[in-house]
């Protein structure tokens, strides 16, 4: 099976935080992992967003251009997410010749089946400026739910796309001026013209989507879509490609989402098959999953979907083949940080190139994961990934693998003791850690990260249990055979949950499977390469899975194995940390 996954693009005009990875990167990257290890044939893109008013706004204040500001921030997305594991296909951006020549083709394809139209607009003028004021460069009070700073583009507290115009009191964001109303004229997306078919789209999928997504979407398109403008009076970005319009650039959300196509695109170029990408784009039988963050909604449920059905069929001359449209867009609530809203301007963050000088890969990821904001909001605390990790990470999963892969090496001479024959509570055991096959992939099937988690470490906390009844490591000398029973059936379950944790876990699975012996590598292996366009030379992540030998399947330990010499594959974190990273953020003891 093959099962596309797109990520949301981050804007590269500052570093990636907790929220970023809780909302769409770290379920986008377990979901993909798993898929792997299914042996289904995965395709997971996404990209730096290179382009838009967050971009130039960042770059003003900084005296950069936009495209210095934003290879800047690229770069440092490879680097954290190369560190944290988030193992992308092809991570790219949206810079690109071949991003750009795309959203070009997309731009004139839908201009010609007339989902294009021209229009005159009153938009937003500076005076002091001279310049008109796009999106962010907006700000005033959503007309919507009256939050005192929605901006141009989107109210970040309702979620609702919003016209500058509608704003109350509208001020320009960079010297607070007043803005005038102007005309201009730009291109506009006939939303209304796809009205039927998405509605007949979001009914296909009602079953499996999640509700607060699905309502969203419907609540929207019943309230009426109407036509959305898709360029914009700016200099950055992708040209419009047609004479006269070079003072004009296509509206970012416009081109953005079509680099899960461009990348996919980009990515079968690079590997020499030019055509690889059609398998997940015009293969019905593809799934895609789009993981983005709840205020991504409107762009990944129905506008990129109309953009979609716009072109209907791009580089292929099969009339019978359409491009395929998301199968889930499985979206996240936010993830608060210390009981407030994650913000930018005011510093209130969990920087993930910060952290992780301080904190494992794997020790972020299952704190995240634990917490992910599915159904509803979460929050990050200091105190609770403290004790996350340590009750949990440590005393429930990393204790029992050390435990148990230790008491091996010590006693059996660095091997898989030789169990003889199994007894009913060790076939049991087996038996029961095995069904985490079923239960645990049925959940991240689902996209239910958190209760995949949940349920392999219930299996975790069982193995702990078996082995509480089992006074193993008294016996040994009593009792040799037993004991050599009992730990080869532990080892086994350990064998077992190192896969069924291995996409929340990928660096100390990878570590415990060399551990105990297995030959090979469960995951391929993320490199930073550089490559050249026709002008011009990229960076990108890129997941190798060539030598990759993982499979989501049962531990098939044989005894005698050599192990290697064990060593604890997380560290217990010292109750310090908690009052360290709260006076960092300025706060005071937790109470
Ligand atoms: N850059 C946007 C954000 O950070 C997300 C864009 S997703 C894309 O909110 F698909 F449109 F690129
Ligand atoms: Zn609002």
């Amino acid at each position: 099976m093959r099962i596309h996954v797109s990520v949301a693009w981050p804007y590269a005009n500052g570093d990636l935080h907790v929220g970023h990875l809780a909302g769409a990167y770290l379920p986008a990257d377990i979901f993909a992992r798993y898929h792997r290890l299914k042996g289904n044939q995965v395709l997971m893109v996404s990209g730096s967003d290179s382009h838009g008013t967050p971009i130039t706004i960042e770059a003003d204040m900084k005296h950069q251009s936009p495209r210095e500001l934003f290879e800047h921030f690229h770069q440092r997305f490879l680097e954290t997410q190369q560190a944290i594991g988030i193992s992308y296909d092809l991570f790219t951006h949206t810079d690109t010749e071949n991003h750009y020549r795309i959203a070009q083709d997309f731009f004139l394809r839908l201009r010609e089946r007339e989902y294009l139209y021209l229009e005159k607009q009153q938009q937003l003028y500076s005076e002091s400026e001279g310049r008109f004021l796009p999106d962010r460069y907006v700000e005033g009070t959503c007309p919507i739910c009256g939050y005192g700073e929605a901006r141009g583009d989107q109210c970040d507290n309702c979620g609702n796309l919003l016209d500058a115009l509608d704003l109350i009191d509208p001020r320009s964001k960079i010297d607070g001026s007043i803005p005038v109303v102007r005309e201009t004229e730009h291109f506009f997306l006939d939303l209304p013209a796809f009205t039927d078919r998405l509605l007949n789209y979001l009914d296909q999928h009602v079953d499996h989507w999640r509700p607060n997504v699905y309502k969203f979407a419907r609540n929207y398109v019943e309230g009426g879509l109407l036509g959305r403008p898709v360029t914009r009076d700016i200099k950055w970005g992708v040209p419009v490609p047609l004479p006269k319009w070079d003072d004009k650039r296509l509206y970012v959300w416009f081109e953005a989402v079509m680099g899960y196509l461009t990348a996919s695109i980009e990515w079968a170029k690079n590997i020499g098959e030019p055509e690889a990408w059609k398998a997940w784009w015009y293969d019905p039988a593809a799934k895609i999953y789009n993981f983005i963050g709840k205020d991504n909604i409107p762009f990944h449920t129905l506008i990129w979907q109309a953009e979609l059905m716009g072109v209907d069929r791009l580089y292929e001359q099969d009339e019978n083949l359409h491009l395929n449209l998301p199968y889930d867009v499985p979206a996240n609530e936010f993830m608060t940080f210390e009981g407030a809203q994650f913000s930018k301007s005011r510093k209130w963050a969990v920087w993930l190139p910060d952290i992780l000088e301080r904190y494992d890969a794997d020790a972020i990821r299952y704190y995240v994961a634990a917490a992910m904001p599915e159904t509803r909001d979460s929050d990050f605390s200091w105190a609770d990934f403290l004790s996350r990790n340590n009750d949990e990470l440590v005393a429930t999963w990393g204790n029992l693998a050390n435990r148990v892969t230790s008491f091996a090496y010590k006693h059996w001479d660095g091997r898989v003791p030789e169990p003889g024959d199994l007894t009913a509570q060790d076939q049991e055991l087996i038996e029961q850690v095995e069904g985490g096959f079923e239960t645990v992939g049925a959940h991240l099937e689902a996209v239910h990260m958190r209760a995949a988690l949940q349920e392999a470490m219930r299996l975790a906390r069982e193995v702990n249990g078996y082995l509480d009844r089992a006074p193993w490591f008294k016996v040994i000398e009593e009792d040799r055979p037993a004991a050599a029973r009992t730990v080869y059936t532990a080892l086994r379950a350990v064998d077992s949950l190192k896969i069924l944790l291995a996409p929340f876990l990928p660096f100390s699975s990878e570590k415990l499977h060399t551990a105990l012996g297995n030959d090979g590598r469960l995951f391929g292996e993320q490199r930073i390469e550089t490559y050249e366009e026709e002008t011009r030379t990229h960076s990108a992540l890129i997941y190798d899975g060539a030598n990759a030998i993982g499979r989501w399947a049962p531990s098939e330990l044989p005894a005698g194995q050599a192990l290697a010499k064990p060593k604890p594959l997380y560290k217990k974190l010292d109750d310090d940390i908690v009052e360290l990273e709260r006076a960092r953020l300025g706060l005071g003891v937790a109470s």
